[in-house]
């Protein structure tokens, strides 16, 4: 087997690191963040860190990295308190990861690829038009990691939008329907197969 030890790890180069670190955690999901600025640019950025923190109440977390370079998904989400979450399709993979690019706050990524915004329900932040799933979420809280100096936010899923034919009877969105994609590491996007789905689990 391939082998680091945490002092092996500090003889990496950068890139080589970076791309160890980021995929040995395994799949993550790839999400879409919709913002708006209080200017009123809206804003667009991918982020593999969502993740559900409970469902009752209904919470996702993810992570920002340390504000030493304009962060404007956060700065949009401090100002305006509203995001959305878009699942990426393989059909726009190409424009979903050219949103990771470090656009100035007065640019918009929704002008620089394919995507379009759409407001619905009053939600106060653009979502992205014909994504698989959408979701409205509220700012509550953040968390400033001193490990690292990421934040960890909190955000309430207050409403869920998801394309016909996901849901299933039992609540299940089965996501391989609508060809939403996963990350491997920082810059690999795969499509995942649903291999079998199986009961609650109880001891034997
Ligand atoms: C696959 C992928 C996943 C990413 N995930 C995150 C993340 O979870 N948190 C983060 O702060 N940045 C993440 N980034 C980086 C942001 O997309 C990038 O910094 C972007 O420029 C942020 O845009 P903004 O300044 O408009 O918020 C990721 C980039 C890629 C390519």
């Amino acid at each position: 087997m391939d082998f680091f030890s945490s002092e092996s790890l500090d003889s990496l180069n950068k890139i080589y690191r970076i791309n160890l670190i980021n995929s040995i955690t395994g799949y993550k999901s790839a999400n879409l963040l919709g913002t708006v600025s209080k200017k009123g640019v809206e804003n667009l950025a991918v982020f593999s860190s969502v993740t559900h923190l409970g469902s009752n109440p209904a919470l996702l977390s993810f992570f920002v990295r340390p504000n030493v370079v304009p962060r404007n998904t956060y700065k949009n989400i401090k100002e305006k308190r509203f995001f959305t979450v878009n699942h990426i399709s393989k059909e726009k993979i190409d424009d979903a990861h050219h949103t990771s690019a470090k656009y100035d706050e007065n640019i918009s990524e929704f002008d620089k690829t394919s995507f379009q915004s759409e407001y619905k329900n009053n939600w106060k932040a653009p979502f992205v038009k014909d994504s698989a799933v959408q979701l409205g979420c509220k700012y509550l809280n953040e968390y400033y990691l001193k490990e690292n100096g990421c934040s960890m936010i909190i955000a309430s899923i207050e409403l869920i939008f998801i394309r016909k034919g996901l849901l299933q009877n039992d609540g299940w969105v089965e996501l391989t329907k609508g060809n939403v994609v996963t990350v491997n590491g920082l810059d690999a996007y795969a499509l995942p197969k649903t291999i079998k789905r199986f009961k609650y689990a109880r001891p034997k």
